[in-house]
């Protein structure tokens, strides 16, 4: 699988990395098992893939220690991205950022013993703070972590072009994951440009729409509760038949590529300017080997204008 160098950094990262947060088994249904997983993990060092992405948030701790588990030794070959700063139960009883310098170093910690880390080589804030923590304040903490060699490299998720100039202005800030699908291009703008101007690597989350845009979920779908999709507006009324008619008009230009719908939506993304890699979730191999022959498709730019044509049709951006 084709690599790219994450710039300012020692890291080159394969142009997917896999994203765990299904492998936590909460929000993503009943037929999530520890031994697919497990599987998909090692499915993916085999597809070429080097970094995984995980957070404490995912299954509270289970994705990462599913993840250590499936890794085994090579968790120390590969790069392991996680993140930082979300309490699950924060003060109303739902997930709440928390950046207060105690609870980073403290969340930092517990994550390098989950995941049999001496030094954690990609550390994410997962969203920005909603406890009013200045953000100089929580990136001191990380500093610090990576001053002690806890922590390698510092990252964020979720944060605004205008957020990302401040915090690199701050620190040695290398990345950003932000969402970035063909149902999902907010990222173009401010924030692509603050990226390519500022050498931040931007790393893609959920660039298959939660599955939607693999061409799986046709005509009525339904989810079980355990299922974050049966509340997501995605997946109903008109915006899901908007989704679905994207798809099934990228599945016809795939078929004429040979390529799965999946690896098509992916590549697009890949692509895009300042974008260093994407993070695909799998429950299991097949899924990651479809997407992974996405790989096939890299640095094929008119292969991107007959996608932006099918986009275009479909309202564009
Ligand atoms: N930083 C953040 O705030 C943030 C937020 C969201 C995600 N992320 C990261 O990004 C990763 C990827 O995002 P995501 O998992 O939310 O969404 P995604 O990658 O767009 O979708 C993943 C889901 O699509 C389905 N799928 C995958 N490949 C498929 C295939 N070939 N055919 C059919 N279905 C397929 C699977 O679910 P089913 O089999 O159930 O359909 C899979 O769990 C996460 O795991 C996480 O690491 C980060």
């Amino acid at each position: 699988m084709h690599t790219r160098p994450l710039p300012g950094t020692d890291l080159s990262l394969s142009v997917l990395g896999l994203g765990c947060w299904a492998m936590g088994g909460l929000y993503w249904g009943d037929d999530v098992r520890d031994e697919d997983s497990i599987a998909t993990v090692r499915a993916a060092l085999d597809l070429g893939v080097n970094w995984f992405d995980t957070a404490p948030l995912y299954g509270e701790g289970h994705a990462d220690a599913v993840l250590a588990r499936a890794l085994g030794d090579r968790r120390h070959e590969v790069v392991i991205a996680t993140k930082v700063g979300v309490r699950a139960r924060g003060r109303h009883g739902h997930a709440e950022s928390d950046l207060s310098p105690a609870h980073i170093r403290a969340d930092a910690e517990a994550s390098l013993r989950r995941l049999g880390l001496d030094c954690i080589p990609l550390l994410q804030i997962h969203w920005p703070c909603e406890r009013g923590t200045p953000l100089a304040d929580s990136l001191g903490a990380l500093v610090r972590l990576q001053e002690d060699g806890l922590v390698r490299h510092i990252g964020l998720c979720n944060y605004s072009a205008e957020a990302l100039r401040e915090a690199r202005a701050l620190a040695p800030v290398v990345s950003l994951q932000t969402p970035l699908s063909l149902l999902r291009r907010a990222f173009e703008g401010p924030l692509q440009r603050a990226c390519v101007d500022l050498g931040v690597g931007a790393l893609a989350y959920e660039p298959l729409c939660r599955g939607l845009l693999t061409g799986r979920y046709q005509g009525a779908v339904s989810f079980p509760d355990t299922d974050q999709r049966s509340w997501d507006e995605r997946f109903q009324g008109a915006r899901l038949r908007h989704g679905q008619g994207l798809t099934a008009d990228l599945a016809r230009a795939a078929a004429r590529l040979g390529v799965p719908t999946a690896a098509l939506a992916l590549g697009w993304v890949i692509d895009r300017e300042g974008v260093t890699a994407a993070v695909v979730g799998a429950k299991r191999p097949a899924q990651l080997r479809q997407s992974a022959q996405a790989d096939r498709l890299v640095g094929r730019p008119r292969v991107w204008s007959v996608v932006d044509r099918i986009a275009s049709l479909h309202g564009g951006s």
